[in-house]
């Protein structure tokens, strides 16, 4: 198990394809050694150099027997579900989220594609491409919506799901809440149950957000059956992770119009295949896996980096977004 060396002997490599995560952490002027690099090979190349990892997506398992020196993986992101938790634990290399991070570029995102699905805005974009002025729609179920008195299931009420309960209910609608530990309390939802009151909950709700950590318990917690259990009016919001749900039966359950729509921003595998037929569903809004995203990532990552540093040059035993 490598102990962690002093703050003049620390080297931190950033492996991230585009957030300038070593730029903004110079600006800190800590004096602490570090580099970055943008692509997988240079990080396994490099890694060997390093005690301190800042990565997310950009990791690999082949790491781990190039980087001897290697004590701290931070990660870039809220999700660590790419990280072989046991093989670091063996290793004695310390793991912890970037949980908060992007708690509110998260949820203003999920927000949007509630929005968007609900006033129809791809439609109209897709629309003005064609410089087409639709006419006023007679038919009530397929016209615009209002929020207010609508209920959103919300599984998963950390940060990200929260913050979005907040939102929602700024918006006048009900919340339901779901997490694995109802005991965490509700939050801003109006009531919060275990994530097995699912399918009691799905039934009540016009939009399903889904904010969860993948983890074993929400691995394809939404398939055919759940899928079933939503109104044919409601919508899908997935924000959280593509294996959350069982996309070949939410692509089924969308080309059948068993419910109205969905917002993703997460795939299965991603980059989504150009083959999926969630391309081109009228009824889809599809991000790239950019509800993380806002200007102010790099320092907000920097400022857990740092904390966690101070804490491991301090030689405290708890991390802040401890994960191993
Ligand atoms: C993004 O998906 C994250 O895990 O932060």
């Amino acid at each position: 198990m490598p102990s962690f060396p002093p703050k003049e002997k620390t080297t931190v490599c950033f492996a991230h394809v585009a957030y300038q995560l070593a730029a903004r952490f110079a600006l800190r002027n800590t004096g602490v050694q570090h580099f970055q690099v943008w692509n997988r090979d240079d990080m396994l190349a490099r890694i060997g150099e390093a005690d301190v990892l800042v990565c997310s997506m950009m990791w690999h398992d082949d790491a781990l027997a190039r980087s001897p020196r290697l004590g701290f993986v931070q990660s870039v992101g809220a999700g660590t579900d790419q990280f072989p938790k046991d093989k670091l634990k063996a290793r004695g290399v310390r793991l912890a989220s970037a949980r908060g991070v992007n708690v509110r570029a998260v949820s203003e995102h999920a927000l949007g594609l509630i929005l968007a699905l609900t006033r129809r805005l791809g439609e109209a974009r897709d629309n003005q491409m064609k410089r087409h002025w639709r006419g006023m729609i007679s038919d009530i179920g397929a016209r615009e919506d209002e929020l207010g008195g609508k209920t959103i299931a919300i599984v998963g009420l950390g940060g990200i799901g929260d913050r979005l309960a907040h939102l929602c209910k700024a918006l006048d609608m009900r919340v339901i809440g779901l997490r694995s530990d109802p005991a965490k309390g509700k939050g801003h939802a109006d009531e919060v149950h275990g994530i097995k009151a699912l399918s009691q909950a799905l039934p009540q709700a016009d939009i399903v957000a889904l904010c969860c950590p993948l983890t074993p318990e929400t691995e394809r917690l939404i398939g055919a059956k759940e899928l079933g259990l939503m109104k044919p009016s409601a919508y899908l919001v997935n924000v959280a992770r593509g294996k959350v749900v069982d996309e070949p039966a939410l692509v089924q359950a969308l080309s059948q119009n068993r419910i109205a729509g969905a917002g993703i921003d997460v795939t299965a595998e991603e980059p989504l295949a150009p083959t999926s037929s969630l391309w081109s569903m009228p009824h889809v809004i599809l991000t790239p896996h950019t509800a993380g995203e806002t200007q102010k990532y790099e320092d907000n990552v920097v400022d857990v980096l740092l904390d966690n540093l101070a804490r491991l040059w301090r030689g405290e035993g708890e991390l802040r977004n401890q994960v191993v």
